[in-house]
């Protein structure tokens, strides 16, 4: 049996983190892309060195050449440039949108069977980027942004309440941005609602900050954003894929009738195993939680009816 591939596109904070936890586990041989000739090769080279010290034997290597993807299992997409000062949020969104383009077809044409996970923001519209460029079935594009939502609340429930974050459940759902719709009546420490342990005002606080998470780190950082939860997030989706564990996850998905929402990336639970997503994991919500989910979902299509042909 041949081990796992996974290439990671964009060698920077998001990239070469995630490629760093992927070969830590020693989960599967990972390929670092960028299109800085040197960069992924020297951070591929650094965390191969790595490899005797922590003892794992996954092979990880840096390229510029997309050759050297060919066969992989899994293509995580992070590359993409952050907002630079004077740049509008429609500037971001043309010029990743170019750029998620080209890696993804490169990538695709080489590892046709593979799963894509994309990461660079604005999330939801650049996974539409990408189901297009890659020509592969929905079952096998899926966005990273609902596990992370989820890790934030998480954190945030915990720490309130004093309690492990290992007990702590959280349920985001929606798009990746101000819209995104955390759901305290499906979030629970040891199974309870924490609508039960905690005041309407703090709950509302946590979701507040649960949906500004993002800005919160960023403002802290002054130059770039965060990577370490990011990162941790997209691996926690490429191992539930490769070791088939069929993980209920919040993942951004392309939508055909279930929410009642068709053709657009949003995100919702959904049962990830070897074929990518198996299975949308239907809720029920009250009356306010579809209102706000729909909100959420038209704030993804104004931004992928702004996206450049
Ligand atoms: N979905 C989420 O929840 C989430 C969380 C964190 C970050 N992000 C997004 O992930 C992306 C990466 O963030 P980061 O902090 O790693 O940024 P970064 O600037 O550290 O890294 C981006 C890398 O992409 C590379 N790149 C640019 N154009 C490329 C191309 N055409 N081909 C190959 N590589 C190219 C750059 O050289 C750089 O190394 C950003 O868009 C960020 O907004 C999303």
């Amino acid at each position: 049996m041949s081990r796992h591939k996974v290439t990671v596109v964009g060698a920077g904070n998001v990239g070469a983190t995630t490629a760093q936890r992927i070969a830590e586990a020693g989960l599967a041989d990972v390929v670092l892309v960028d299109i800085v000739e040197g960069l992924p090769q020297g951070k591929g080279l650094d965390l191969a060195e790595a490899a005797p010290v922590v003892g794992h034997d996954a092979r990880v290597v840096g390229t510029n050449d997309y050759a050297d993807t060919a066969g992989s299992d899994i293509i995580v997409v992070t590359s993409g440039l952050a907002r630079q000062p004077g740049m509008s949020r429609d500037d971001l969104l043309a010029r990743n949108a170019g750029i998620v383009r080209s890696v993804v077809e490169q990538s695709a044409r080489h590892s046709p069977e593979a799963i894509l996970i994309v990461v660079t923001n604005p999330l939801d519209a650049m996974c539409h980027i990408a189901i297009q460029a890659s020509g592969f079935p929905r079952e096998r594009v899926l966005g990273m942004a609902g596990v992370l939502d989820s890790a934030r609340f998480r954190t945030f429930i915990a720490q309130e309440l004093g309690v492990s974050v290992e007990d702590t459940h959280a349920f985001v759902l929606g798009g990746h941005g101000d819209t995104m719709v955390p759901l305290p009546r499906y979030s629970t420490v040891a199974g309870v609602p924490i609508t039960e342990l905690l005041s309407p005002e703090r709950v509302q606080a946590l979701c507040d900050r649960t949906a500004n998470g993002g800005a919160e780190v960023v403002a802290l950082l002054k130059t770039g954003s965060a990577f370490y939860a990011p990162a941790a997030s997209t691996f926690e989706m490429v191992e539930s894929i490769l070791l088939d564990r069929k993980r209920v996850l919040p993942c951004a998905v392309l939508l055909q009738g279930e929410f009642g929402i068709d053709g657009l990336f949003v995100g919702v639970p959904v049962v990830l195993g070897a074929a990518g997503l198996e299975r949308v994991f239907e809720i029920e919500l009250t009356a306010d939680e579809r209102a706000a989910f729909e909100r959420s979902a038209e704030a993804v299509r104004e931004l992928v009816a702004k996206l450049p042909a």
